[in-house]
């Protein structure tokens, strides 16, 4: 029995710093590159087992030495990772990343052996699915193998977490009515709402009116808007100083995860969600230990 099982991306992050981000055609000196274990989904599942959570990974990685990397840090965390399957020949999946004064990001992913996470995949993995309390998907593989996991998981009578992120154009309606809740950044939910002027509320309501079951729309240092059948909740910020956000997010998502499988509401859930988020972000890399608030 699995509390959360993320079924997404491992990547390994190519990370530099910056004093100041280059305009285009511009060259500028950053720190030493760093490599660190990184990808939305295995970003989740780290945090997700850190958080104490009976969690299992499924991923795809290739079979050269970030692999290793990759699982070797899910292992640390406490993640089940039987189900990270190896593509002999392909790359693991790689982020380059360039974090700015501000702790701020700019991402590029690579897809590498992630593109290869199929339906096939999920299929074969229809028991672990129908073991997870919380099946948590995000957008970093390809997105029929995003809807067959929203289908099995349906099925199986998971709950679905969905981060729509990377942020596609628009997300076909079966996914949209799987995601309880959506969890999307202001810059996805302006996108995906179709309201390119709202605010929160309007967005997360836009959300809702278009399928999906519930809404958390994360606000950054000013903490999440959340939307379900009892209406909004404002859940406040908390100060923290930003080293770097990368994977904040993700500890967000897993958080919200982690106590939305304990059978907690998910306003009160997304209370915890915004202390780990802001724990996050005090630590380099993207599966920092998570020392709360
Ligand atoms: O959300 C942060 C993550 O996005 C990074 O770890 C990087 O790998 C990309 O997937």
């Amino acid at each position: 029995m699995y509390d959360v099982l993320v079924i997404g991306s491992a990547n390994a992050d190519l990370t530099v710093r910056v004093a100041r981000r280059p305009g285009p055609g511009e060259t500028v000196h950053g720190t030493d590159l760093t490599e660190s274990p990184g990808g939305k989904g295995a970003n989740q599942a780290a945090a997700a087992a850190r958080l104490g959570a009976r969690t299992a990974l499924l991923a795809r990685v290739g079979d050269d030495a970030y692999a290793e990397l990759l699982l070797d840090a899910q292992r640390t965390a406490g993640t089940d990772v039987r189900h990270v399957l190896v593509e002999q020949g392909a790359r693991t999946g790689t982020a380059m990343i360039v974090v700015g004064p501000d702790g701020d990001n700019t991402i590029v992913v690579s897809p590498g052996a992630n593109a290869r996470l199929t339906p096939a995949d999920v299929t074969a993995a229809r028991e672990v699915i129908a073991a997870s309390a919380v099946v948590s998907l995000q957008l970093e593989v390809p997105p029929e193998t995003v809807r067959a996991a929203a289908g099995a998981a349906g099925e199986a009578g998971a709950r679905v977490v969905l981060n729509p992120s990377p942020v596609p154009d628009a997300l076909d309606a079966p996914l949209l009515a799987a995601a309880d809740p959506l969890v999307v950044n202001e810059h996805e939910a302006r996108q995906l709402s179709g309201v390119p002027d709202g605010d929160p509320p309007t967005w997360a309501r836009a959300l809702r009116e278009r399928g999906a079951r519930s809404v958390v729309v994360t606000l950054g240092g000013e903490g999440a808007l959340v939307l379900d059948a009892e209406g909004p909740v404002r859940v406040p910020g908390i100060a923290v100083e930003a080293v770097d956000t990368t994977g904040a997010g993700d500890a967000f998502t897993a958080a919200l995860c982690v106590r939305l499988a304990a059978g907690v509401p998910l306003a009160e859930a997304a209370r915890f969600a915004v202390r780990v988020g802001a724990a996050a972000v005090t630590r380099p890399g993207a599966q920092p230990e998570l020392t709360l608030p």
